[in-house]
């Protein structure tokens, strides 16, 4: 097997340390032969990658070269996987993407409704620019894409790289959930395959098939109807904000029992009730900043000054290990299942060609084969055509400099609906991004 060389864009992540355990974990599926780190903020990659060095002399001694960088031409060559996880603005910017909308009594997310559309009009300019930079210094390199809003973001990177087949956007958050499927049933995640189809953040599981093919899916929706729905992935376990969400997975199945809803559908099929249980002051980028955050700084002091691992409770999490077995998949063409991004052209046969969609492929070396849908049901393609229209709005409007069609995206979305009120919030949003967004022009009325 070829060893890889591994490009972590936005070493500086929260998510970095579950990251490199993720790797350690599954060095025999995805072999590395070095890996660097890329950050454009050097003090807050630099205790990750100090905390790193002392936990790949302890479980990766093979690995032949670690490196960590803030320059591009540097970071950027001899790449055979690039994984890119950079956010904007900062979990700062994500606080008040969550507060504006609140404000005027709206959904306040880090990527449904407002908040999304606010980072990913920050998101598109710098992926657009890195992966026009990386591809200067590594044309073969493949790259997968974690940088959110994934839906945004893929829709612009398919506008703008029409034909790179090498890039892959991709989300951890089918696999969250099937790993609490898993834990329900008895098995591993990696026993059971998905059949699914919808946008990133906005999507259902239509079947769940262990590995002899049989088909358990009433056996999980029978026990989230009786037991509930928890998260189970090391990382969210015990998150009291995850176990709500989760939580709300019974309720949607209830309301609407065809299919196992994405966590995420929350947001949009019950709007007001995700509204009345924020508080504005502590909105879930604060609750990152004083848990997450704070945990992995911890975890690097720790682990710096002792020079050991011991007592820093690392583990592994699906975010990690989804993301490499992916790679694994495309680098060594394994043909393996896993649910991501790609453009539509006919797999639901009843939406329009140019969306990009969530669903089931096999991915490998000549990229991802993604299973055919076939025609959705109305309930789910109405709700995914008004959610695409915003989405594709919202990149207009980055390309075209378009006030109107912002405030056009935030009123289709069911987080907003009111014209009046996506205006406040859109009006308040453009003044807090100021340092991050072009200037948006607005029509002129005779
Ligand atoms: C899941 C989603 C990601 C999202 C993350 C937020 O993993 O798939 O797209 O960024 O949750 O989690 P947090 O704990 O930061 O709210
Ligand atoms: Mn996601």
């Amino acid at each position: 097997m070829k060893k890889q060389r591994l490009l972590v864009i936005g070493g500086g992540s929260t998510y970095t340390l579950g990251m490199v355990m993720s790797l350690i974990e599954e060095k025999k599926n995805f072999p590395l032969k070095s890996i660097t780190f890329y950050d454009t903020n050097a003090e807050r990659q630099e205790s990750i990658a100090k905390a790193t060095e002392v936990i790949l002399r302890e479980k990766y001694p093979e690995l032949e070269e670690f490196n960590y960088t803030t320059n591009k031409a540097e970071a950027y060559q001899n790449v055979d996987f690039a994984f890119v996880q950079i956010r904007t603005g900062g979990l700062e910017m994500r606080e008040k993407d969550e507060q504006i909308p609140l404000k005027y009594g709206a959904v306040g997310q880090e990527t449904c409704g407002p908040g999304g559309m606010a980072y990913g009009l920050r998101s598109i300019g710098d992926m657009i620019e890195i992966i026009n930079e990386l591809r200067q210094y590594s044309p073969d390199a493949w790259i997968l894409n974690y940088t959110n809003p994934a839906a945004i973001v893929a829709e612009a990177l398919r506008r703008e790289f029409p034909n790179d087949h090498k890039i892959l956007n991709i989300c951890d958050m089918p696999a969250a959930i099937m790993v609490s499927y898993a834990k329900i049933l008895g098995k591993e995640i990696w026993d059971l395959v998905p059949e699914y189809f919808g946008l990133n953040h906005f999507g259902w599981f239509t079947n769940i098939y262990d590995k002899d093919g049989q088909s358990v899916m009433e056996d999980i929706k029978s026990a989230i109807l009786n037991d509930g729905f928890l998260p189970e992935d090391s990382e969210i376990v015990n998150d009291p904000s995850w176990i709500k969400t989760f939580k709300q997975v019974e309720t949607m199945l209830r309301d609407f029992p065809d299919y196992l809803p994405n966590t995420y559908l929350q947001y949009y099929l019950y709007p007001s009730q995700m509204v009345e249980k924020e508080d504005q002051n502590n909105t879930r980028a604060r609750q990152v900043i004083n848990g997450r955050e704070k945990r992995v700084i911890t975890q690097c002091e720790t682990i710096i000054r002792e020079q050991s691992t011991e007592n820093a409770h690392l583990e592994v999490d699906i975010h990690g290990c989804y993301m490499i077995r992916v790679a694994a998949s495309l680098a060594y063409n394994r043909h393996d299942t896993f649910i991501v991004i790609v453009e539509n052209n006919g797999i639901i046969s009843n939406l329009q060609d140019d969306a990009m969609v969530e669903v089931p492929a096999a991915l490998t070396s000549q990229g991802p084969k993604p299973f055919a849908v076939g025609e959705i049901p109305t309930f789910q393609k109405g709700l995914i055509e008004g959610q695409l229209a915003y989405e594709k709005l919202v990149v207009d409007g980055w390309y075209e400099k378009d006030y109107n069609k912002l405030l056009q995206a935030l009123t289709l979305n069911r987080t907003v609906v009111d014209a009046p009120r996506a205006r406040q919030i859109l009006d308040e949003l453009i003044i807090s991004n100021q340092r991050y967004w072009p200037a948006f022009k607005t029509k002129q009325l005779v």
